[in-house]
């Protein structure tokens, strides 16, 4: 009864994978799960990391649960990263997660136990997870347009007159930084005017910032996150320390919910915790230990500054040679996810 069931369509992401892996011919390239390599094609562990992992084994006496919010030094220290206001930390209910997917299906119950018909509005494209977590989760989720097909850029007129039709209550999600799959991200003068669209029409952003540091610099890329939080009273946001810590693996990020009052922080807290409990009860502490060891050592931060900033320019230096090597037509397949 239970497994006499039809093979169920492969997930875009992995089926690219796979398809990737059993490609023989050597000039491939894969473009679609983010996950950075260095010179040998491999993904290295970074040295702020094996540093910190060796204090935190060091300094461990205990493997005892950490509760349903997770790690709070990491919850502290990751919302000091992306959140430049101290008064709106304050009104920040933040729960560690298991990555950035655990963070985006965290927020999507949350808004569905609180609302069950509200609508998402995604970008169109997105983030190829973004509509089957939010679908799944039983929330209505529509696109908006966002490039202009001729100058290839975010179009922040296209993006409004899409939204034009959202109403009142509905939750935009926006891409925090350098990860909408069109490579375009807004510009600073367009993450305000779309706030400014976005509070006259009633509409509550959603942000998902999964690649923080790796775009143009941790200040610049939550800038627009930071544009909307001067603005807003509530705010949604999914962050990820999978591929700015290389901790893809230890599955570690952090949902946050900015509330309009600093008293209701604690029910929303107490409702995100009781969501966590009904599904994986307790979010694993290793990596959220070695994230906080180190935010909160100057000299560890330092380095993984530094080695962000190194891994930030081999990604653009990738993408023009990628650039470049398309226009000489130097690349015989292209794994592509879109
Ligand atoms: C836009 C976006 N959000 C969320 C995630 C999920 O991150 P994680 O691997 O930490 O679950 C990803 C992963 O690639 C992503 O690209």
């Amino acid at each position: 009864m239970y497994t006499n069931i039809q093979a169920r369509k492969s997930d875009p992401i992995f089926a690219l994978n796979e398809m990737f892996r059993h490609d023989k011919r050597s000039k491939k390239i894969d473009l679609g799960v983010g996950v950075f390599k260095n010179d040998h094609d491999i993904t290295p562990l970074m040295k702020s990391v094996e540093l910190a992992e060796k204090q935190v084994i060091n300094n461990q006496n205990t493997k005892v649960y950490k509760g349903l919010n997770g790690n709070e030094e990491f919850n502290q220290a990751i919302s000091k990263l992306l959140i430049e206001s101290s008064s709106v930390r304050l009104r920040s209910a933040i729960i560690q997660t298991t990555g950035g997917s655990g963070a985006l299906r965290l927020i999507s119950d949350y808004i569905y136990s609180i609302n069950p018909s509200t609508t998402v509005w995604i970008s169109n494209p997105s983030y190829a997870n973004h509509y089957p977590i939010l679908n799944d989760a039983g929330l209505k989720v529509t696109h908006y347009n966002y490039i202009n097909a001729e100058t290839k850029m975010a179009d922040v007129n296209a993006i409004i007159s899409s939204l034009m039709l959202a109403k009142r209550g509905d939750i935009i999600l926006l891409h925090g930084c350098c990860h909408n799959p069109t490579g375009a991200d807004l510009s600073i003068k367009q993450w305000s005017i779309l706030s400014d669209f976005m509070i006259r029409k009633g509409l509550i952003p959603f942000i998902d910032i999964a690649y923080h540091g790796l775009g143009d610099g941790l200040e610049e890329d939550a800038a627009g996150l930071n544009i909307i939080l001067n603005q807003f009273d509530e705010v949604f946001i999914t962050t990820s320390c999978s591929k700015n810590f290389g901790l893809y693996a230890e599955r570690i990020g952090a949902a946050i919910i900015v509330c309009k009052h600093y008293y209701s922080v604690q029910y929303v807290r107490k409702h995100m915790a009781n969501l966590v409990l009904n599904s994986y009860a307790m979010p694993p502490n290793h990596g959220a230990q070695i994230v906080s060891q180190i935010l909160n050592d100057c000299s560890l931060k330092k380095l993984w500054e530094s080695e962000l900033y190194e891994m930030r320019n081999r990604i653009i230096e990738n993408r023009f040679l990628f650039y470049s090597s398309l226009k000489t037509q130097d690349i015989l397949m292209i794994y592509l996810l879109y």
